[in-house]
């Protein structure tokens, strides 16, 4: 590993750092509007939401890396404590970045980025048609740390009202999928979040046995990923070893049409995910039974049927 203190490195080298490390960051198309009236729009991908009641959000635009001087969000922010904050979707993206180019605080940056005003009901920024989700906001606090180059400025901000799109929602929640959001990340790169969209388990109040009361045999296995270990310990219990030789022997005895075995059956089960067919076949082998049989339970796994995965993995257990 490479081991850094900020301290012995240039401030650059340590913004680079961040934006690798942290990633990917969720984008906040910020409207606000200045004293003057002119309406400006920047795009912040230091941002994100840190409670609900009330809905608190938070982003900074920090001070310019290269003198230090203050962006323009800022400047209307601290003097009108208003904003508006749009997610950004993977169809105005290119429009977002041209967004954050440097224009001067009399440009009105909707028109540079090609982006339509729609008037807000609780704050005079405008906020973005084109955005399918919109938060019309208050500035709660402005908080800054340090006054030189690339020193941060947190807006932390409450959510007066939310504008969401009808169509964005599948059984009441927001479709990752459907909202299309990208994500900033080291760079130029940008990530599009539903190209690496997939769901987990949430623990929620599952008592969860967790990694530390897997059996030793599971933990040490060769086959398992630390992901698939991960999976058996968000069961909340283990199957007795009762039920699980029973059940073995109920895989075994029971009589499938059309199965075959042998290893060759084995490799064609694996590819079309039937674990249960893998496992049968297993216990008709003499050689790697073990692995057969894990490989088995990986599968299963996979396919979510955790009850059967550990099953198979504590029946490797009891094999001499
Ligand atoms: C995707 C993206 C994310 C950005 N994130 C930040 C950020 O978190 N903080 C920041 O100060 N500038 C960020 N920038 C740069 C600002 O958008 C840029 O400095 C902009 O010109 C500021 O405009 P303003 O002076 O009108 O406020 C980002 C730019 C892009 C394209």
């Amino acid at each position: 590993m490479l081991h850094y203190e900020p301290k012995d490195l240039s401030v650059p080298e340590v913004h680079r750092l961040l934006l690798g490390g942290v990633a990917p960051r969720p984008i906040a198309l910020v409207s606000t509007i200045s004293i003057d009236g002119i309406h400006n729009l920047s795009p912040f991908s230091f941002f994100n939401a840190f409670g609900a009641n009330p809905p608190i959000v938070a982003f900074s635009p920090s001070r310019r890396g290269r003198d230090a001087t203050l962006k323009d969000t800022y400047n209307n922010l601290v003097a009108t404590k208003e904003c508006v904050i749009q997610a950004v979707t993977h169809s105005m993206v290119e429009q977002v970045s041209l967004a954050s180019a440097e224009y001067s605080s009399d440009i009105d940056e909707f028109i540079k980025a090609g982006l339509t005003p729609i008037d807000s009901d609780l704050v005079k920024p405008k906020r973005v048609k084109e955005s399918p989700f919109q938060m019309e906001c208050k500035l709660l606090e402005m908080r800054s740390f340090g006054n030189t180059g690339a020193s941060a400025n947190i807006a932390i901000c409450e959510v007066l009202k939310f504008h969401v799109t009808e169509d964005l929602f599948t059984n009441g929640i927001i479709d990752p999928v459907k909202i299309d959001l990208v994500a900033r990340m080291s760079g130029s790169f940008y990530s599009r979040a539903t190209n690496g969209v997939f769901s987990l388990e949430q623990p929620g109040t599952k008592k969860c046995i967790g990694y530390d009361q897997l059996p030793l045999h599971i933990k040490k296995s060769e086959i398992y990923s630390a992901n698939d270990l991960g999976k058996f310990g968000h069961s909340e219990s283990i199957p007795s070893l009762e039920d699980v030789t029973s059940y073995i022997q109920k895989v075994a005895n029971e009589k499938i049409d059309g199965f075959e075995e042998g290893l060759e059956a084995f490799h064609r089960y694996q590819r079309l995910n039937d674990y249960r067919k893998m496992l049968k076949t297993s216990l008709m082998l003499n050689e790697n039974q073990k692995i057969m049989i894990e490989l088995s339970a990986k599968t299963a796994l996979a396919n979510n049927d955790i009850d059967f995965a550990w099953k198979a993995a504590l029946y490797v257990g009891m094999i001499k």
